[in-house]
């Protein structure tokens, strides 16, 4: 049992009732983030707040909190799940807002309540073998929506695109659109290239990983060489490393794509210092 948040309250997880006619569950129509909590202290808050407002606005829905609400909130949270739950361990935060509950209508009805909802599930490191071998991928049509920037949760397309992986024994899709690869079905995507770190310009075509844009910054700041480039598909089948990143895979180096091997088909030089550096960043923080 788990304590969740929901609208203000706090409540174990399955007394937590939302309405049916809420239009998260009605047409899919909300947003969410999810933040990681190292040790019980929530990672890169300020900018998982920001894009869940970017996200908020893109699709007009006012922020029923501030960031220091939503601070308090959250570290309420944890603290309700840290203790028995997880002992401790380190956490995965997803939050959502939702448009709220209204009569099924695609127009937005003036004056709703958002529904607010937090939950804290343990969060699971990247596994010793998957760091060791590293993963395989697949590759697949990119044919989300033109607005891959919204955090939304419709996720549809993604989940099947996802699910094509998982069918094939893989972790993971990486998407191509119009003969570009944009992301992973639910991860962003670097390739490195005689020693430069690349991944694809944000843009409605990919999720500005907060994790993305970390790696970039250790990158810049350990005067490692990076870019913001499109990545063609013959880019990607002929890259030294692959990598993929997310708030819950943290860096995780692709070595097979397409059942072929990535480079040599070990996790590569780059990766082994970059994700050294993003290890020693997460502890710097606490
Ligand atoms: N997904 N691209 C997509 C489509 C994603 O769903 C995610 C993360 C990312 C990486 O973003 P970040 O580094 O901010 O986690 C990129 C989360 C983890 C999820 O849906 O569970």
């Amino acid at each position: 049992m788990s304590i969740i948040y929901l609208n203000g309250d706090y409540i174990p997880d399955h007394e937590a009732c939302v309405s049916v006619l809420d239009r998260g569950f009605i047409f899919g129509d909300g947003v969410y983030e999810v933040i990681p909590a190292y040790h019980g202290k929530l990672f890169r808050l300020s900018e998982h707040l920001q894009r869940l407002q970017n996200s908020l606005d893109a699709i007009r829905i006012t922020n029923p909190h501030s960031p220091q609400q939503w601070e308090s909130i959250l570290d309420e949270l944890i603290a309700k799940n840290n203790v028995d739950e997880n002992k401790g361990g380190d956490l995965s935060i997803y939050l959502q807002v939702t448009r709220g509950v209204a009569k099924r209508d695609h127009a937005l009805p003036p004056d709703i309540q958002p529904t607010v909802f937090a939950m804290a599930n343990p969060l699971q490191a990247p596994g010793k073998t998957d760091l060791q071998a590293g993963v395989s991928a697949i590759t697949r049509d990119d044919y989300r929506w033109l607005n891959c920037h919204i955090k939304a949760i419709s996720l549809l397309p993604n989940i099947l695109l996802r699910q094509q992986a998982i069918d094939a024994d893989a972790t993971e899709t990486i998407l191509i659109r119009d003969g570009e690869a944009t992301e992973g079905a639910a991860s962003n995507l670097f390739i490195v290239e005689n020693e430069i770190i690349a991944t694809p310009p944000k843009g409605p075509f990919l999720l500005p990983g907060i994790t993305r844009d970390l790696v970039l910054e250790i990158a810049q700041q350990n005067h490692i060489s990076w870019e913001e480039s499109t990545i063609s598909e013959s880019r990607l089948r002929n890259a030294d490393e692959i990598w993929i990143t997310s708030s819950t895979k943290e860096i995780l180096p692709v070595t097979k794509l397409d059942g072929k091997p990535v480079g040599n088909g070990q996790p590569g030089s780059m990766w082994h210092k970059m994700v050294d550096l993003f290890q020693a960043f997460k502890q710097s923080l606490r």
